[in-house]
């Protein structure tokens, strides 16, 4: 495992050189995102990249990195690298999707308190010298409400939040869930929005949710409620949104995902919300916490030592999925990627039967391109038979673990 060395660019949190390297691994930290002739380059040296969501990895850099055995997306997006390419030359893609889960559900908690008491337009009057206390429009959210859209990792973790506050908890979802505490499923979206002081929207980017909250939907909602979307930025029309707002139909909203967003912190950022009554802008920030970078180093670092050290390639976003226990003594595991062609396996078994090798275990997971194939052999014949395995026309990559 020492032989492995791993670059981490983009100031990837140092919990992750931290834990690969009590593992054993040799680690290197780069705080840039480097160009693609650079890492090309470096590539010739390390077997493992961790890059966060400026590093491009795309089809020439990936098909002249012959020594890249993994890639890390130390972030939850995984569109920097060129998934297709990276899994036909039998490269697993890692990411750590729910790392900051907890973060944005702590998030949408504050901003309904937020709304509820007006406290982005009081705070700003005040910094200008103003003092409007009033109670007037100011509300608990006790007892009032929460209607969730999506009621997934993040949306469930909100649910529980809002219970502890005292809020009554309704949630539309296209697949079953199992409902937290007091939770209450409903049957549509335009009951949820009907029946909720508060709608926060927590679905992925799809072809359905994509302008799911439009002037119809909105015109659905209570009077003097509140619309919060830390999901998907195309989820909601902003045009419909900030007319539902001049219109006083809706009493505020805060929203931390746009249809388009500034490319980095030196672009200027603009809206059809800037400057309406109640309005919480934040510049996608629902995720980003110190605590998430911390989990996020963890957790990709993680994926890495479980593929690197026994094969398991769950957590991979582009690549057939083998769990793996760790193998039973005496033996050693060959790892092997091929094209998923009929008769492989077969050839696979033939090779193993002709070497005499005594399998102790094999596990096979396959996608549309790509065979996974992990065989625990006795020792003494495991390396002549990788390497055997490894010649196989339609084989794409071999190693041996253990
Ligand atoms: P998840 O996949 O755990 O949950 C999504 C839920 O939405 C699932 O239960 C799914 O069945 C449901 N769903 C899908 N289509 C639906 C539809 N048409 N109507 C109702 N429900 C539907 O995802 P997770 O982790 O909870 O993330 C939710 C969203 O939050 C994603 O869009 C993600 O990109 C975004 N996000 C935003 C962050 C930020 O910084 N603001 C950070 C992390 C995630």
């Amino acid at each position: 495992m020492e032989k492995i060395k791993i670059l981490l660019t983009e100031n990837i949190h140092p919990v992750a050189k931290q834990r690969l390297e009590e593992e054993g691994f040799s680690v290197d930290l780069q705080s840039h995102s480097p160009t693609t002739a650079d890492l090309i380059s470096a590539l010739k040296s390390y077997q493992v990249l961790g890059i966060r969501s400026k590093t491009e990895l795309r089809k020439d850099l990936l098909s002249q990195s012959q020594h890249l055995m993994a890639v890390g997306c130390f972030c939850i997006g995984t569109n920097q690298v060129d998934l297709t390419t990276a899994n036909s030359l039998g490269i697993p893609v890692f990411n750590a999707p729910y790392s900051n889960t907890r973060s944005v559900a702590e998030l949408v908690i504050a901003e309904m308190v937020a709304l509820s008491r007006q406290l982005g337009d009081r705070n700003t009057l005040a910094h200008q010298g103003g003092w409007l206390k009033s109670a007037e429009g100011a509300h608990e959210v006790r007892g009032k409400t929460l209607g969730i859209v999506g009621y997934g990792h993040i949306g469930s973790q909100v649910s529980v939040l809002a219970e502890a506050m005292g809020c009554r908890v309704i949630f539309y979802d296209i697949i079953k869930k199992l409902p937290l505490g007091n939770a209450v499923p409903v049957n549509s979206l335009s009951e949820l929005l009907a029946k909720s002081d508060f709608v926060t929207l927590h679905v992925p980017e799809t072809t359905e949710t994509q302008n799911m909250i439009r002037r119809k939907e909105l015109s659905q909602m209570k009077k003097g409620s509140f619309l919060i979307n830390a999901s998907r930025g195309t989820v909601v029309v902003i045009e419909d949104l900030a007319e539902a707002l001049r219109q006083k139909h809706l009493a505020g909203c805060a929203i931390d995902v746009f249809p388009v967003e500034p490319a980095s912190n030196k672009e200027k950022f603009q809206s059809p919300l800037q400057g309406l009554a109640n309005v919480i802008l934040t510049p996608h920030i629902g995720g980003s916490t110190e605590e998430a970078q911390y989990a996020i180093g963890l957790e990709v670092a993680e994926s890495f030592i479980r593929y690197l050290k026994i094969g398991s390639s769950s957590g991979a976003v582009n690549f057939p999925r083998v769990d793996l226990p760790v193998s039973r003594g005496g033996a050693r595991r060959i790892l092997n990627v091929h094209r998923n062609e009929p008769g492989v396996l077969s050839e696979i078994n033939a090779l193993a039967s002709k070497s005499g090798a005594n399998i102790q275990a094999q596990y096979l997971s396959t996608d549309e391109k790509i065979g996974y194939m992990v065989m625990d052999v006795e020792r003494a014949e495991a390396s002549a038979l990788a390497a055997e395995i490894g010649k196989l026309s339609r084989s794409i990559r071999t190693r041996l673990v253990f």
